[in-house]
């Protein structure tokens, strides 16, 4: 490649906080046309490498070119100057500005000196159309899920015109259909010549969409590979071992039930939805995102009403909309959204730990720190958290390790009934394994798992029995035998009239 074509140029870049060797002499380069993908484990080093490149952070030392000329990226402004925008793992929106507004922010065109609101909602409507999102660019960012807020972060970098365009763990909140319309564009730049750098822990999306790879291992680079590289090999690099089993399930014979749900319904969001959860068992649950997943696992565990339908736990009932009382009875929750609702950001990682352990123990009366000190050392050991100590605050941890404290904390709590919402959302390939270990550990204990993901793999590869949500119904059920890509999409994309989703659930159960 000519000299012509290179973008972006990073040398010997290193990066120290406090405690942590965060980059550690990194070289990347980036060309005109080129999608680049970074690889690495959870905390090493891939965000903190592109907020060198969106002044977010600067760099220790080493340098950056941008066009062959060494630059230096103090903020926002200049990176946005040198043609550099980033889509952030964290989303950075602003909840009560509409989605225009939030688009344009601070870049709103004007008129007699106004802030022109029909053009920036006219150019926002542009913008939407071109990453396929249907909402109204007037709607508040605040009533959208996650995966439009990701849609609206990818719009707003296309209206930068941007030469590179960073992109960290962009899929993570997408599902297939979504992922498909974002490569659509991403191809589109890429054509147009702009430069990529796409992060991900999805390694079937490197061959689909990538060009070049990047390896970064405890801050630094370690290989440079074509994105063709045969996955094993991707993950040898990245891990430095190799993985035989991705989905390590092993059953254990389904004892008594530990969590029924009868007749569960809240007008217009869930309706009717029965189903039960044994001893031993880990229940999947599959379905497009908007198909109520979330709204019916956060009812069960008492964050949110229903209207009617009945929620018992080894037989007895549960009071409805009171999480201290799903709490006490054995429930746990591991959010989809792990920063809004299953941290303390500005409290340690130990803190976090133990925040479901230490409610249990105070109320009997004592804490016991020093055992809940090492018992919070041993799972932060077995997921490989990457920190500076257990003191650190988990808003300073990367993305994944983010994950792994919320899921640690319910680990450590010795829930009956776990139920995991995208558990392993923005994890890497080793530490995945490490958490199916320990739901097998779970259930050989003779807890009870509700597993809801979209990743449709690992709903295969770790259920004994997967159900199936569509609009807000449970459509379908499937034992791990007669569970199939083809199977649980057909279920997934289909429309439920009350009638056809009975004889649908019928057909599945008389399997
Ligand atoms: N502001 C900060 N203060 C202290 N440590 C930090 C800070 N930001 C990042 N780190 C540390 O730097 C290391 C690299 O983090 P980074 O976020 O770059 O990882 P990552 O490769 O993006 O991981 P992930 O896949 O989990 O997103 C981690 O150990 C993290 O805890
Ligand atoms: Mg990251």
């Amino acid at each position: 490649m000519s000299d012509r074509d290179e973008l972006l140029r990073i040398e010997g870049i290193r990066k120290t906080f406090p405690g942590v060797v965060a980059l550690d002499g990194v070289d990347f380069d980036l060309c005109r046309g080129e999608v680049h993908v970074l690889l690495g484990e959870n905390g090493a080093g891939k965000s903190t490498l592109i907020k060198m490149l969106s002044g977010a952070h600067r760099p220790d030392a080493g340098r950056v070119l941008v066009d062959g000329e060494e630059v230096r990226i103090h903020d926002a402004q200049e990176a946005e100057r040198l043609g550099i925008a980033t889509i952030y793992q964290e989303f950075n929106l602003v909840p009560d500005l509409s989605v225009a507004e939030n688009i344009f922010l601070g870049r709103q065109p004007r008129r007699f000196g106004m802030i022109d609101r029909k053009r920036t909602e006219a150019d926002a409507a542009e913008l939407l159309e071109r990453v396929g999102l249907s909402v109204s660019p007037r709607a508040r960012v605040r009533e959208l899920g996650i995966a439009r807020l990701q849609m609206v972060e990818i719009a707003k970098a296309l209206s930068l015109d941007a030469r590179v365009l960073i992109m960290d763990e962009p899929t993570a909140v997408l599902t297939s259909g979504e992922v498909d319309r974002l490569f659509t564009i991403v191809r589109r730049l890429r054509e147009d010549g702009v430069g990529i750098v796409f992060i991900t822990h999805h390694l079937e999306e490197i061959a689909a969409i990538g060009d070049r790879v990047t390896v970064i291992r405890d801050g630094r680079s370690v290989g440079q590979v074509p994105a063709a590289t045969p996955r094993d090999e991707l993950v040898r690099l990245m891990v430095g071992r190799s993985i035989d089993q991705q989905y390590p399930r092993e059953r254990t014979d389904a004892g008594a039930a530990l969590l029924t749900v009868e007749g569960l319904t809240r007008d217009g969001v869930f309706h009717d939805v029965s189903f039960q959860v044994r001893a031993g068992e880990v229940v999947g649950v599959a379905g497009l995102v908007g198909a109520g997943r979330t709204e019916v696992a956060r009812a069960v565990f008492g964050a949110d009403p229903y209207d009617s339908g009945t929620v018992h736990v080894s037989g007895a009932r549960l009071r409805r909309h009171d999480v201290n009382a799903a709490m006490a009875a054995g429930i746990g929750l591991v959010p989809e959204d792990r920063k809004g609702q299953g941290l303390v950001l500005d409290a340690s990682v130990a803190e976090n730990l133990g925040l479901v352990t230490l409610r249990a123990a105070t109320r009997g009366g004592l804490v016991d720190r020093k055992a809940q000190r090492a018992a919070a050392a041993r799972v932060a050991e077995r997921l490989g958290v990457r920190m500076a100590g257990l003191g650190q605050h988990v808003r300073t941890l990367s993305g994944g390790n983010q994950q792994k404290v919320v899921i640690g904390k319910w680990l450590l709590a010795n829930t009956k009934v776990l139920i995991l919402d995208e558990p392993t959302r923005g994890i890497d390939v080793g530490a995945k394994v490490e958490i199916y270990q320990l739901i097998n550990e779970l259930t050989a204990a003779g807890a009870a798992v509700l597993m809801i993901s979209s990743d449709l793999p690992e709903v295969l590869g770790m259920s004994d029995r997967v159900l199936v949500m569509a609009q807000g119904r449970m459509v379908g059920e499937l034992p791990a035998s007669a569970a199939t890509q083809d199977s649980v999409m057909a279920l997934a994309v289909s429309t439920p009239t009350s009638n056809e989703a009975a004889t649908e659930v019928e057909a599945a159960r008389g399997h």
